[in-house]
């Protein structure tokens, strides 16, 4: 029987799989290790970061809904000095790609935390426009091509030759225009989506369920909408692309690899069940063995119209 070759090459960003985490699902990877072996994931995109620590949202920041579950955390973190002292060598003791996920309120502070982070020990930024939850910053970078055009190429010139990864929102017009100005801009790779705005209301109290009214959709019952979004983007850039939305399962994973994806990440599910990424990472070895696929490339963008 051969051995599936599942490492793959994101412009620059080499990992000894196609698995990682989303940012927010997984902490920096600390209370993950006691239930998966964190040398088996191809790369850990660790929670959103900001230059200062943030205490992030009021509670309650999450609720859970059908098939999924809301969230307005607001981008709780200790900051960026605290991660680059003490996360980084925790997370340098394992093989697996460490990914940081940056955040800021204006331009010239997602420049800085850029500029910072891409001196770091870290492999790769994960530049986070689409993050519903905050007042200034987030999403607002995120919904207009222009303004994603702007963001990224200055991100861009500030992180030197850092790979770069640029994390797009669903809550756009044309899922495309936004790739494509992204790609334009200097992205090496992008990763999406992020979570879809929601609301839940309690008929009792008749107030929203998240003390902040809305937060961020995610689960399985966002997983179409990502399929069909990085299906969209594939067929216009050509940088490659993180899918993420709704994995929990290795066949959800396959879904985003034909549909265009490079690799892929798990997010709420890790909520669910904590040794997920080891699951789906036998059980997609044993998908490619049985099926006779060598290697991820033989998937990628596979899907038949
Ligand atoms: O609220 C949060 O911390 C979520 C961040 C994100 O969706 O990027």
């Amino acid at each position: 029987m051969f051995k599936p070759d599942l490492k793959v090459d994101l412009n620059g960003l080499v990992m000894n799989n196609p698995i990682t985490v989303a940012s927010g699902t997984f902490g920096f990877g600390r209370e993950y290790g006691e239930y998966v072996d964190l040398n088996k994931i191809g790369g850990i995109m660790v929670k959103g970061l900001t230059l200062k620590p943030r205490m992030g949202n009021p509670s309650p920041r999450v609720a859970e809904t059908p098939m999924g579950m809301l969230n307005s955390v607001g981008l709780q973190n200790p900051g960026i000095e605290y991660f680059m002292e003490h996360e980084i060598p925790f997370l340098r003791q394992y093989d697996t790609k460490i990914i940081a996920n940056i955040n800021g309120t204006n331009i010239e502070e997602y420049c800085e935390i850029a500029e910072i982070t891409s001196k770091a020990d870290v492999d790769s930024l994960e530049l986070n426009i689409s993050c519903p939850n905050v007042k200034a910053g987030g999403l607002a970078f995120g919904t207009d091509p222009k303004m994603v055009h702007k963001i990224t190429k200055a991100v861009r010139e500030a992180s030197g030759n850092k790979h770069l990864i640029v994390k797009l929102s669903p809550n756009v017009k044309d899922i495309k225009e936004i790739a494509i100005a992204a790609e334009e801009a200097g992205a090496d790779c992008l990763s999406m989506i992020n979570t879809l705005t929601g609301m839940v209301i309690d008929i009792n109290s008749r107030k929203p369920i998240l003390a902040r009214g809305i937060g961020g959709l995610s689960g399985p019952a966002v997983k179409p909408v990502a399929v069909r979004m990085v299906y969209e983007a594939a067929g216009v850039v050509n940088i490659p692309i993180i899918g993420m939305g709704g994995i929990s399962k290795y066949e959800d994973a396959v879904e985003f690899l034909l549909a265009g994806a490079d690799a892929f990440s798990i997010g709420t599910a890790n909520f669910v069940d904590p040794s997920i990424c080891e699951k789906i990472l036998n059980d997609l070895t044993l998908y490619m063995e049985s099926n006779n696929i060598r290697s991820i490339k033989e998937l990628v963008g596979q899907v038949i119209k």
